[in-house]
């Protein structure tokens, strides 16, 4: 939804510039995940003859894309760009409206008062914000944005003017506050009362800390501090920064040069450092005098004591966009790889065994299951929508696809016997997140379809698989949807690898996996041809997208990445319902695409092409190579590689794929960032 990235460097001397340099790069990295404005909060000059010596904060927003918040940083001139800052804590964020219009008094960081006391960025919705509002001008607090973020410094400042005591650390005055919060968020606060201090929190959006230091870490563990004396209030001094004696050694930082980046996700961290750190719910990170610490705002029973400071393995180049002009292009022809890292160390093409190590140990449990329930929201439902029917196959049970939204709305019955599995590239979609908790509290097992290590889909499922398909910057999902194809088939295969009935349809598709990689280079190598396809069709309003069987979910995902980049009227038809409705739309001049490929609706499908060209339409088919039949009666015709027909759909995307981005590009729209979207919809 949107993007927080902070920077701090203790004993480690950067210009003003370089920070600068520093948050903005961090905010063009996860601009994906929202981008209608942005800002930043950092250090001003000292003020020496007022306020005691306090530090001051300067906040600087504009409405747009990150670029325009460059550009206002330099314009002021009030601040010396070459001055250098051997401690320096600045924070920032990049905006999807959620509350408010997209401006920049809308935008983040938000702040207590005018003097910039305590500024806050925000991921996520604070649901009760409109009573905390409410409360807070009754005690004189005055508003100036329409967001919900907005309640949170004012609400730091309350409870800091109302303070027991001048002992409270910053921790303490955050954890009382997102004590009064409801919903999710991602926090990151900065104070000039807490020069230099940092404290973020997360429940529900995800945050992640990298480390960058000269010196060894001491361990790849960091000891959680519970919290005990909370409930009255003020700790003793200094006693909540630093975790009791027999952990001290073990912290991060220690007074050596230390550098933290906090971010959304780690493609925002990546280019400073491979060690990182992922939050959990309720997790509350400070860094004082340089020095990372864990606090636990409640204390589970049976948790693990530490946070791990994982090695990212990812690399930069792994999410710049290379020669490609976007990074939807980039990932449509990553796919070869993507669907290979699938299925790397899972199919044994010598053996024809398939391992998925992240459901092994719940097979059994899964086999024993009543039916199986595939959760999803927009792309990741399609990908549902097109393995059910091989799943059915395979597994011989009862599979249902739903929704996220409309699950949760239904309060869908869920027994202790049925397994759910919640696909989502991000781990991080709301409705999906939710509709989880919910199968959870019904006893159901869970399983998490996700492409984000660390996310909360994949933290909060009780197994899952990663499809590895690498980071997906584009907003319109492309290769994550191939990859979670490849990987729901896989549990198929897993799950039917005893079923002697079963064994010649495993292996054709065995085989199938095996040349992918080759037949989606093939289609990728029609790209001019649809090219061709797109300079004849850019102007209309509308297009049709029909199919059956196998191929429904190739229309409904292939309208939908329409629909998201080109912002054309798009919909994807079952052709089965062709003359139940949709017929009526079909004449000479309405743009239809139809998918006719040689399996078990062949027949089916040339009926309604009959049915089309009878009513003067000009359909563009997508079918076998050397299908003359087919030919002749098609406007244009993509001929695509046979392979099997429950891995066919990998292949018939493509080309829709394709399409939809040269049909954006030369309608003029920006690819990557199609308007009103967002990457990871982290709101119900
Ligand atoms: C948003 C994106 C879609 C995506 C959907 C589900 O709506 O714009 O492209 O398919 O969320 O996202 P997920 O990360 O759960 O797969």
């Amino acid at each position: 939804m949107c993007g927080i990235f902070a920077y701090l460097n203790y004993r480690v001397t950067r210009t003003r510039r370089e920070i600068y340099e520093t948050l903005v790069n961090g905010l063009l990295r996860l601009e994906y995940r929202g981008y209608d404005s942005a800002g930043v909060a950092v250090d001003g000059p000292k003020k020496t003859d007022t306020d005691n010596n306090k530090n001051t904060t300067y906040i600087f927003k504009t409405k747009g894309k990150v670029k325009a918040l460059d550009e206002e940083l330099y314009k002021k001139d009030s601040l010396d760009l070459d001055e250098e800052l051997n401690i320096h804590f600045g924070i920032a964020h990049t905006r999807w409206a959620t509350h408010g219009e997209p401006s920049s008094v809308n935008s983040h960081p938000h702040r207590s008062n005018k003097e910039n006391d305590f500024v806050v960025v925000h991921n996520g919705i604070i649901t009760n914000y409109k009573e905390l509002k409410a409360y807070l001008i009754n005690k004189g607090y005055e508003f100036e944005s329409e967001t919900d973020t907005e309640v949170i410094p004012k609400l730091t400042k309350y409870v800091y003017d109302n303070r027991e005591n001048d002992s409270i650390t910053f921790s303490t005055l955050v954890e009382r506050v997102i004590q009064q919060l409801e919903g999710a968020f991602a926090l990151v606060f900065k104070s000039r009362h807490f020069p230099s201090e940092a404290v973020s929190t997360r429940r529900g959006s995800p945050l992640l800390i990298g480390v960058r230091s000269e010196q060894e870490l001491t361990t790849d563990n960091i000891p959680i501090q519970y919290n005990a004396n909370l409930k009255d209030g003020v700790e003793e001094k200094n006693s909540h920064n630093r975790p009791n004696d027999s952990n001290a050694i073990n912290s991060v930082g220690d007074g050596q040069p230390v550098e933290y980046y906090f971010a959304s996700d780690a493609s925002a961290i990546i280019e400073h450092t491979n060690k990182v750190l992922y939050l959990e719910d309720n997790d509350l990170a400070v860094v004082t005098g340089g020095k990372l610490s864990i606090h636990r705002l409640s204390h589970e029973v049976g948790e693990n004591p530490v946070r791990a400071i994982q090695t990212l393995q990812m690399e930069l180049q792994q999410i710049m966009k290379g020669n490609f002009d976007a990074f939807m292009q980039k990932e449509i022809f990553e796919q070869p790889e993507s669907v290979f890292n699938t299925m790397r160390g899972r199919i044994c093409f010598d053996t024809n065994t398939v391992i998925l190590g992240g459901l092994k140990d719940h097979l059994k449990e899964i086999k024993r299951c009543r039916r199986l329930i595939v959760i999803g929201c927009g792309t990741s439902y399609h990908a549902a929508v097109a393995t059910r029917q091989i799943l059915e196959e395979l597994t011989e049970l009862s599979v249902m696809v739903e929704l996220a939204s409309d699950f949760l709305d239904r309060n869908t019955p869920v027994f202790r016997d049925d397994v759910c599995f919640f696909i989502s590239q991000s781990g991080e979609t709301a409705d999906t997140l939710m509709a989880l908790r919910y199968c959870k509290g019904q006893g159901a097992l869970t399983v998490g379809i996700t492409n984000t290590v660390g996310s909360s889909i994949c933290r909060e499922t009780d197994c899952g698989v990663h499809i590895n398909a690498g980071p997906e910057i584009g907003v319109a999902s492309t290769k994550a949807y191939t990859s979670q194809f490849v990987a729901l088939t896989m549990f198929g295969l897993m799950m039917s690898e005893d079923r002697l009935s079963l064994q010649q349809r495993r292996l054709e598709i065995i085989e199938g996996f095996r040349v992918l990689p080759d037949l989606i280079r093939k289609v990728l190598a029609l790209d001019q041809k649809i090219k061709l396809i797109a300079d004849e069709l850019y102007e209309q309003k509308s297009l049709l997208v029909m199919g059956r069987g196998f191929h429904y979910a190739t229309c409904l995902e292939g309208a939908l990445k329409i629909k998201e980049i080109t912002y054309m009227h798009s919909e994807g038809i079952l052709a089965g319902e062709l003359k139940h409705g949709p017929l009526a739309l079909i004449d000479k001049d309405m743009p239809v695409i139809m998918i006719i490929m040689r399996d078990a609706c062949y027949t089916k499908c040339q009926n309604a092409l009959q049915q089309v060209t009878a009513r003067s339409g000009r359909p563009i088919i997508l079918c076998c190579q050397d299908d003359p039949e087919i030919s002749q009666m098609a406007y244009h015709t993509i001929e695509l590689p046979h392979t099997v027909d429950c891995l066919q759909g990998i292949l018939s995307v493509i080309p829709l794929q394709l399409l939809s981005f040269h049909l954006a590009v030369l309608r003029g729209y920006d690819v990557d960032f199609p308007r009103n979207l967002a990457k990871s919809v982290t709101v119900e």
